[in-house]
């Protein structure tokens, strides 16, 4: 019987040396939290039109950061003919491929023969304009997308894994998710150190952008709202709704944290508020993502959110008056439709704190602040 129990422990033993030394390779040296392998995995996790690009970029820029802009575009672009919530799967496997830098996943969505500028918005991402994927910079510099498309384009795609594997953050944005709980899989997935950042923006504001780039998003909004066209009218309320529930079921699972796995891996930032002090919120989004806010991105940073210009291209930023464009809507959106948008995303304003506008006096009323606070996780 004791000898037994000896062998028993013996055997166990040895297991878990096994265990600890074999199963968790990366553990050893520099882990950053919980025993979670590096790099760090960084999802910002938004909507179309919420100021996600202008995000990405303050991480795109970080000189120990991986980016790449909406991967999944490509899923979507492919299987058009299913609804988002079919399509989840395969946009949370080509995530999760790419946040291990294995960008074979890719050949499911592209063809044979192509290139790292095949890739969706590859421009905008610093990592595949500078070294080993673009030799004209470094990776020290600040680029501009505009620049490195001219340069940096004829590379082979191969680089874009080479290149992946020198980083230490891996940053994904991510407009395609609408909810969270579609990547716990990924929370619990032990080689990966996941951390969302969830951005969102006033819906209203999100609506007038919308509206002026119809054409442009028709493609996704079909994708969203299950509409053939939706274009008209009652398409764009209806991806307006989707898109709010989404939102809302996001936050509420993300903030209650009912699961451990969730625990200080989820913050919630709102565009708004990165636009009035963005220095600052630049410094919490980089402390959450365990990153250094060097001297040169803060003055960077600084720079483009102090210029003049409206930035109207549809996937560009650049310098310009940040502050103004948040609130432009304020001004050329008629009430009647800012009626129609709070009354399908009157919970997720309610919970992610924007003030719902009673009359069009209070629309025009500048001196009034459409921010109610928002409990900071810090
Ligand atoms: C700031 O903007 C000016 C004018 O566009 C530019 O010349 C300068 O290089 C910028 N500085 C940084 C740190 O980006
Ligand atoms: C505008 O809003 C401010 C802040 O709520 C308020 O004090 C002021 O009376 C309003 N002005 C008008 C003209 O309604």
């Amino acid at each position: 019987m004791r000898s037994r129990n000896v062998k028993r422990l013996l055997i166990l033993a040895v297991l878990s040396f096994l265990l600890i030394h074999f199963h968790f390779p990366h553990c050893s040296n520099n882990a950053p939290t919980e025993g979670k392998p590096s790099p760090v995995h960084i999802l910002i996790l938004s909507s179309w039109r919420s100021g996600s690009s202008f995000t990405g970029q303050i991480f795109s820029q970080h000189p120990s950061v991986f980016y790449l802009m909406e991967p999944a575009w490509h899923v979507w672009v492919k299987m058009y003919q299913n609804r988002a919530s079919v399509l989840h799967m395969a946009v949370r496997d080509l995530v999760r491929s790419v946040f291990l830098c294995d960008m074979s996943v890719f050949d499911a969505y592209m063809s044979t023969e192509k290139k790292k500028s095949d890739l969706f918005q590859w421009e905008t991402s610093r990592a595949l304009c500078s070294p080993p994927a673009c030799d004209t910079f470094s990776r020290s510099d600040i680029i501009p997308a505009a620049t490195c498309k001219i340069i940096c384009s004829k590379y082979p795609f191969s680089k874009v894994e080479e290149a992946c594997k020198t980083y230490s953050h891996i940053v994904i944005k991510e407009v395609r998710f609408l909810s969270l709980k579609v990547l716990y899989p990924l929370l619990t997935d032990p080689s990966l150190n996941l951390k969302i950042i969830h951005l969102v923006r006033d819906p209203r504001a999100v609506f007038r952008s919308r509206e002026s780039a119809r054409a442009v998003l028709a493609h996704d909004s079909n994708i969203v709202t299950g509409i053939r066209d939706s274009k008209g009218e009652k398409g764009l309320y209806s991806a307006m709704e989707v898109i709010c529930k989404g939102q809302v079921e996001i936050y509420k699972t993300g903030r209650q944290a009912t699961h451990s796995f969730l625990k200080d891996r989820y913050l919630l930032v709102r565009y708004e508020d990165i636009v009035r002090d963005p220095l600052a919120r630049a410094a919490q989004m980089y402390r959450f993502a365990e990153l250094h806010f060097t001297a040169e991105l803060q003055k960077w940073l600084h720079n483009i959110t102090h210029g003049k210009g409206q930035g109207t291209q549809a996937f560009q930023i650049g310098s310009r008056d940040a502050l103004g464009v948040s609130q432009a809507w304020r001004k050329t959106l008629p009430f009647e439709k800012i009626e129609k948008v709070q009354n399908v995303c009157k919970d997720a304003m309610d919970l992610l704190g924007y003030r719902l506008l009673q009359s069009e006096e209070e629309q025009k009323n500048m001196s009034l602040d459409l921010l109610f606070a928002q409990n900071s996780t810090e």
